[in-house]
């Protein structure tokens, strides 16, 4: 295989493109790559997002062996071989058969400013077609706007496209926009690249009006976090009793929790019903099995004060011997929800609490604590669990997957793509 093109900027950006495209993409699907150029960016996107499937094209076939030469170089096996895609074309791609189906994502990077501006209507609209209902186009390349000076190096660069083509130049930001918003798709996020590229990048991403939610995680499929999801063998069973704010939190860790751990059920209210919750706290999750023997052990994870040490029943070593046996009760909102929740529920009142031993500093940085050790729902569950079945490094994997999520919701955040948060509504 001939040695491949060798771009220095695909080189020095890919990574930090990877990195936003992961936090920005659902957890998988298929991908179409727009003028492809060297193929560095397909071979490293896929070897990083290995559960899509990526399509790269270009109007020019003579990169396509440095492109196969990228991906071969890369590993990665699914990425499939290039096609003559010329953006312009009322079909894509341009030859051969029509793509049958379509693109969870279409990518295209450091096109627009080098090719006539009539490249930015064909992108759009031909996006609009090929996407599906809740795509995402995602464009990666200089951009000016208004409410951005242009840094001097942008300025510097404009000058030299235009004296090479009189047709090329760096674009408005705004009147991309205008003609994604012609094709029917709207401007979801603006991200700034760090400016170490040389000259200062943005990238866009347009989306389809409607508003699709991932029906595992329930969030918009732009915020979705099922890719955090880490099936945990657990022994305990959990129980999560959600106040009706905790909800349609973005914030919210009890959902990620819920469906990493395959023996947790969630409630949402503040009064519950006795006999539901009764039920809830000691019957076998599954309708119909036996209740008599495997009547389950419900423990309330909640500090314990001096005073409720002598109301409160004691947790016996004997009840402690047998995790399987242990359902653990865990109240999912601020400390003042869950306050309420304890205080309009007294059957919860009447169950031996849980206090966490050698608490560490919480990793919730995306919400306001009153003290630094003040957990989220699934840190407190897993340092719980831990404790109850004695086998703490269980339960790291899903720690460290909700670092990630935190890591998400911030980057999202600053890209003011969140949703359910009282400051920031839905985007997508
Ligand atoms: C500067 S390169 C960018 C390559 C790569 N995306 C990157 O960022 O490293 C611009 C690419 O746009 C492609 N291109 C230009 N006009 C096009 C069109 N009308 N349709 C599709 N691709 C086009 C060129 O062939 C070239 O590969």
């Amino acid at each position: 295989m001939p040695d491949p093109l060798h771009s220095p900027a695909a080189e020095r950006n890919r990574q930090p493109i990877l990195e936003v495209l992961r936090s920005v993409l659902p957890a998988h699907g298929v991908a179409l790559e727009v003028a492809s150029g060297t193929g560095q960016h397909v071979a490293c996107f896929a070897a990083g997002l290995l559960r899509w499937n990526w399509q790269p094209s270009d109007a020019q076939a003579d990169g396509f062996a440095s492109i196969a030469s990228w991906c071969a170089q890369s590993g990665a096996a699914n990425v499939k071989a290039a096609v003559v895609l010329d953006v312009m074309s009322p079909r894509w791609p341009s030859e051969g058969a029509e793509f049958s189906g379509r693109f969870d994502a279409i990518y295209c990077a450091n096109m627009l400013h080098i090719s006539p501006w009539a490249t930015c209507a064909a992108l759009m609209q031909g996006a609009s077609r090929y996407l599906s209902a809740n795509g995402v186009l995602i464009t990666y390349g200089p951009y000016v706007e208004r409410t951005v000076t242009t840094s001097a190096g942008n300025l510097d660069f404009d000058v030299s496209l235009r004296e090479t083509d009189a047709e090329w130049g760096i674009r408005a930001l705004d009147e991309v926009t205008q003609e994604a918003a012609l094709a029917g798709l709207r401007l979801s996020a603006r991200i700034q690249m760090p400016a170490r590229f040389g000259c200062s990048a943005g990238m866009t991403s347009a989306s389809p009006v409607k508003r699709i939610i991932c029906d595992t995680c329930l969030r918009p499929l732009s915020t979705c976090i099922c890719h955090w999801i880490t099936p945990t063998a657990h022994a305990v069973d959990v129980v999560l009793l959600r106040h009706p704010l905790e909800e349609r939190s973005a914030k919210g860790s009890a959902r990620l929790l819920h469906l990493s751990l395959a023996h947790s059920r969630v409630m949402t209210g503040e009064v519950f019903a006795e006999r539901e919750l009764q039920a809830l706290l000691h019957d076998p999750f599954e309708p119909g099995a036996e209740t008599t023997n495997d009547e389950k052990h419900a423990i309330l994870l909640y500090p314990q004060t001096s005073e409720d040490t002598a109301t409160l029943p004691t947790l016996t070593s004997e009840m402690l011997r047998d995790p399987s046996r242990l359902r653990l009760i865990v109240l999912d909102g601020t400390w003042r929800k869950s306050r309420k929740l304890l205080y309009l529920n007294p059957l919860l009142q009447q169950l031996p609490r849980l206090s966490l031993i050698g608490v560490p500093l919480s990793r919730y940085l995306i919400r306001k604590a009153h003290r630094a050790n003040q957990l989220s729902t699934l840190e407190a569950t897993c340092r719980a669990l831990g404790q109850l079945e004695g086998n703490a490094a269980q339960f790291q994997p899903l720690l460290n997957a909700f670092d990630g999520f935190v890591t998400q919701h911030v980057a999202q955040r600053e890209a003011g793509m969140n949703f359910g948060s009282k400051s920031s509504k839905a985007v997508i």
